[in-house]
């Protein structure tokens, strides 16, 4: 059942180009993106007020990348909250609000509990969830199904791209609905999030490059992600799956972050990776990477081809293609993907089934 492959993560890692598109494609029709499921009327869109996401881990960090590319695109501001926060802090929302909860399993006790809060307070929620006819997927006022198919490996892959697919596709409607994105934009959107499959499909088939890197860095104690923007939201994501199944302390930072304290934990030969493919931050970044590299760091970039200019200052580079800045994450995340699964494989850890981790949480 494994198809060949070796674990149930990598044939999930190479089940995102389908995954991706069968997300995607039934929701564009005649170059429009049509999300019936929604079941918004125009003016409904037009009316929210702000949007709070609501999820845990890896969807909570879909929650982050989507709370840059809403605000960017349909110009509306967004929260994201832990569902275990959400749901104990009394949070302030008027009736136009929208309440998103992600979630692949629409099992997540906390999340579940937070959709229940929101809904006892009159507001209207939509779920984007994984698992046909959850709980979540029950409750919800809508559901807008991502379809990843089942998920085996504790650690999620192909529903945390199916969940930024999503997010595109809801930002793009609201940003055409509101009148915040030009004609010339939407369909640029349009055409460039249906080449997201075949983006992530040539990134898979660069994966030795990963893997004998992940080889060298198998015995690391400390792994610091930085990155700006999406940039940063990627990070998370890179910086969680290593620690679920390699067992490597590691911490994700918003670049500007690290002189304010984390980089004082920075030493010769620790691994600073360096996400940078958002144009407008790239120079700052790379200003984030000289000084880690003059306390001893050595650095792994990853950045867009076309960027070779990070070969001058990160001690190995990792190129992915480029689309819109907005949809940058689901290139970026596919390297680090691979990173994890490779260093645990180094490890001989069990990929699948990390130590303490359960695939869905469903107590608090
Ligand atoms: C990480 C991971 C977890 C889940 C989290 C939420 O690889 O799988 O962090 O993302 O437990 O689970 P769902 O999406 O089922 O609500």
């Amino acid at each position: 059942e494994k198809g060949g492959y070796e674990h149930f993560m990598l044939k999930e890692i190479y089940e995102q180009p389908k995954a991706v598109r069968d997300t995607i494609s039934p929701r564009i029709k005649d170059g429009k993106v049509v999300i019936e499921e929604l079941n918004m009327s125009d003016e409904e869109i037009k009316a929210i007020s702000r949007i709070q996401i609501v999820a845990c881990g890896s969807a909570y960090h879909v929650g982050i990348s989507a709370k840059y590319v809403l605000e960017e695109v349909a110009k509306i501001p967004v929260d994201v909250d832990f569902a275990s926060e959400f749901r104990y802090r009394n949070p302030i929302l008027d009736n136009n609000a929208l309440v998103i909860i992600i979630s692949q399993s629409g099992e997540t006790a906390d999340s579940l509990a937070a959709l229940r809060e929101a809904q006892a307070r009159g507001l209207k929620v939509l779920g984007i969830v994984n698992v046909v006819g959850s709980s979540i997927a029950r409750e919800a006022d809508n559901v807008m199904y991502t379809w990843a198919g089942p998920e085996i490996s504790v650690a999620t892959t192909k529903a945390y791209s199916t969940q930024l697919s999503a997010v595109y596709l809801i930002s793009i409607l609201f940003g055409q609905i509101r009148g915040t994105v030009t004609k010339e934009a939407y369909k640029n959107m349009v055409k460039e999030i249906q080449k997201l499959p075949e983006k992530i499909q040539k990134i898979l088939e660069e994966k030795e490059r990963i893997q004998w890197f992940a080889n060298k860095f198998a015995s690391s104690h400390d792994i610091f992600f930085i990155g700006r923007g999406l940039d940063y939201a990627t990070c998370l994501e890179g910086s969680l799956k290593l620690k679920e199944i390699s067992y490597i302390h590691s911490e994700a930072y918003a670049a500007g972050e690290l002189k304010h304290g984390t980089i004082s934990l920075i030493e010769k030969d620790i691994l600073v990776v360096g996400v940078a493919t958002q144009e407008q931050l790239y120079g700052k970044l790379v200003s984030n990477i000289v000084e880690v590299k003059s306390r001893g760091a050595y650095v792994m970039g990853l950045t867009t081809y076309g960027n070779y200019a990070m070969e001058d200052t990160a001690d190995f580079t990792v190129y992915v293609p480029k689309t819109m800045s907005c949809f940058m994450t689901s290139l970026a995340v596919i390297p680090l993907q691979l990173l994890a699964y490779y260093v645990s494989v180094a490890k001989g850890l069990d990929v699948d089934k990390p130590r303490n981790l359960a695939k869905s949480v469903t107590v608090e």
